[in-house]
């Protein structure tokens, strides 16, 4: 065993699904599917180990050097720290032949060597949801009604969480004539320092983006310009950094009255600050959180229009977001809405000994035909225990066969709710 070896844990970080912990994914990613489906969204997969390349950026993104990778007869692969390279691979496979717009889902496990805190974990699932080809922010608009749709089915009141929402074009128009005019490659990595800017504070965040030596390189009164945008909690606020008829102010502008249109606009406050970690971002961003403060991000997306080129496609533009399963759980556990979710077990079969086995197969079988989850009671159960069980399950029969039953050719069936007890032929 190596480093904090204990072979008998899940390594740290990662968990093991019992049962009970099975119940509760499942019923959360049915929430997640119902949600999907209900936009017309269309479920895709990829292979948890991509190239490693896919996934290797040079933007100093935090979630490049986290990554689970591993060289294999000479090839260099990565475990999936997200979705959207993947996806991004599957819709260039495939653009000349498509139909944009797509709409495409997942629910995904993702792994990224994180520190751990509450809600983040070295292996976490996230549900993608993704529009690739509809430029106009409609297609944000529909995807934030898609999040709170969820939310909704998965009982949370209507403001228990919000989703702070900002445009990173904002911040680029703001700068397009300035240290963006000669090397717009410096947005990405910009970003990126940004958006620690909670953790370590404007004045670590001001040095990083003027260091001579860093990727950045804005001029004092750059940086100034970009630390005082992030205060900007309103449109008009917004609206003063950038210039006259500013495509990105309207861009939002109508966005908030799409938000409108779907009855979520006050819970999509508008908030500078949120400029997201990944470099590949390019318009709207956005970040769902829970309104008491206690979490980490529940989830996050925005605009990416740029990835496909990058990775050597043709131009499309795209939106999506992921939302994760390990912070939305803390919050469904300290609001008392996790539902209490039992074994469903329809029927149970019960054979009094050896001699009545073949007609308890016999029965089983009939009803597993017939669409019922049935189990069968194996070796030499005690019916006390079989019974209280299946009360246990809320199963609502149990079939008895004994010496009797199986001589008259019948089968006993006991209904559990009504307490009523029946024979049938076997
Ligand atoms: P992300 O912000 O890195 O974005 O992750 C999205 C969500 O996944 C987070 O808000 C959080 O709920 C969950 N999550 C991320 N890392 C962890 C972790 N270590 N433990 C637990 N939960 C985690 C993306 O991954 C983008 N690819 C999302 C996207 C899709 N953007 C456009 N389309």
């Amino acid at each position: 065993m190596g480093k904090g070896g204990d072979g008998l844990k899940a390594p740290r970080g990662t968990r093991d699904f019992y049962p009970e912990d099975m119940r509760r994914r499942n019923w959360l990613f049915d929430q997640f599917r119902r949600s999907a489906h209900a936009f017309g969204f269309e479920e895709v997969d990829a292979p948890m180990v991509e190239h490693l390349d896919l996934f290797r950026r040079k933007a100093g993104e935090e979630i490049v050097d986290q990554l689970y990778h591993f060289t294999l007869h000479d090839r260099e692969l990565a475990l999936r720290a997200e979705m959207t390279p993947s996806i991004a691979r599957m819709v260039i496979a495939r653009q000349g032949a498509m139909r944009f717009p797509i709409r495409w889902f997942t629910v995904t496990q993702n792994w990224r060597y994180e520190r751990m805190t509450r809600g983040r974990r070295r292996e976490h699932f996230q549900w993608n949801m993704d529009i690739w080809g509809e430029p106009g922010v409609e297609a944000e608009a529909e995807l934030l009604s898609a999040m709170f749709h969820a939310l909704d089915g998965l009982g949370l009141a209507r403001g228990k969480v919000g989703v702070r929402l900002n445009s990173r074009a904002l911040l680029e128009e703001s700068l397009r004539t300035g240290v963006l005019a000669d090397r717009p490659d410096v947005f990405e990595p910009l970003c990126v320092v940004i958006d620690k800017i909670d953790k370590i504070g404007a004045q670590a965040v001001t040095e990083q983006l003027c260091d001579p030596d860093g990727k950045v390189g804005l001029s004092a009164g750059e940086a100034e310009t970009v630390i005082e945008m992030l205060s900007a909690r309103s449109l008009d606020d917004a609206a003063r950094f950038t210039a006259e008829g500013s495509g990105a102010i309207a861009d939002l502008r109508k966005l908030y009255d799409l938000l409108d249109a779907y009855g979520i606009a006050d819970h999509v406050p508008f908030d500078a600050s949120v400029v997201r970690g990944l470099a590949y971002y390019t318009g709207v961003v956005f970040e769902a959180f829970d309104t008491a403060g206690e979490l980490r991000a529940i989830a996050g997306g925005g605009r990416y229009d740029r990835l496909a080129e990058t990775l050597g496609g043709k131009p499309v533009p795209a939106v999506g977001f992921g939302f994760g399963d390990a912070v939305i759980a803390e919050l469904l556990a300290d609001e008392g809405l996790w539902p209490d979710l039992e074994r469903d077990v329809q029927d149970v079969v019960y054979a009094f000994g050896p001699e009545e086995k073949p007609a308890a197969i016999g029965v089983a079988s009939r009803l597993r035909r017939d669409g019922r989850r049935v189990e069968l009671c194996l070796g030499k159960a005690k019916l006390k225990r079989v019974l209280g069980d299946a009360d246990k399950v809320g199963a609502d029969r149990v079939f008895l066969i004994g010496e009797d039953e199986r001589t008259r050719g019948v089968v006993k069936v006991r209904d559990l709710a009504a307490k009523e007890e029946t024979e049938e032929p076997l």
